[in-house]
């Protein structure tokens, strides 16, 4: 089965699945790297970052930001990846997915990728998404997949750069008449 192939009915079987489980990802991991001469560390997110997270997400999305408290659920739920990047003391953003199960099928969901605007272009975004890439394959994820608005230009020549497929249009999927775009990468 392949997300494409997959209903709303079974997505929404694995939502459930996702907080009925126990954890299942590994603990504390640090990667660094230098980018534009910036040094750039990757980390797990904790509940310590949520002000700079909510602060970046509503820079991101404005009206349609995720709220703190859905921020704080999505950082305590032990089936999330959530990382952040940093340079030096300063979060300049962060992604979240999740690992999701369809009987012995096992998909990563992207959920939001934020960079902080004074950081964009510097290629933070697509180290974040490597990042979690890596860690879906860890956990024996081999297909990964996101939602993104249709007219978000950056975000999808940053998912087309790094492999994603448009694989279906959704209809009125963010609010009437603001469609969305389904997107499926297979990991290898
Ligand atoms: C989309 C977003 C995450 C990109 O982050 P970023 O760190 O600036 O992206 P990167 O520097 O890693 O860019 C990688 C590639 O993506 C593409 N890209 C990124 N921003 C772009 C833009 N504004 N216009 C066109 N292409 C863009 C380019 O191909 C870029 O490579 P290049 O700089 O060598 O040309 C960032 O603009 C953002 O946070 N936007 C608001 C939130 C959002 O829309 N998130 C995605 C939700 S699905």
């Amino acid at each position: 089965m392949t997300v494409a192939e997959t209903s709303s009915a079974h997505l929404a079987l694995a939502q459930r699945w996702i907080s009925t489980q126990k954890p299942q990802i590994s603990s504390l991991v640090r990667y660094g790297g230098l980018i534009d001469c910036l040094y750039v560390s990757i980390g797990r997110a904790t509940i310590n970052d949520l002000g700079r997270l909510c602060e970046i997400e509503r820079e991101c999305f404005t009206l349609e930001a995720f709220s703190r408290l859905q921020i704080a659920q999505l950082l305590e739920n032990p089936h999330a990846i959530s990382l952040v990047a940093r340079v030096s003391s300063d979060i300049a953003g962060f992604i979240i997915g999740s690992i999701e199960r369809v009987g012995e099928v096992v998909f990563g969901h992207i959920y939001t990728l934020d960079i902080a605007v004074k950081y964009r272009r510097k290629g933070i975004g697509m180290k974040l998404l490597n990042r979690l890439e890596q860690e879906f394959l860890e956990e024996n994820v081999r297909e990964c997949y996101l939602e993104a608005r249709m007219n978000n230009t950056a975000a999808l020549e940053l998912y087309h750069k790094h492999g994603y497929a448009r694989v279906k249009l959704l209809r009125n999927y963010y609010s009437k008449g603001s469609h969305g775009i389904l997107l499926v990468k297979r990991l290898h």
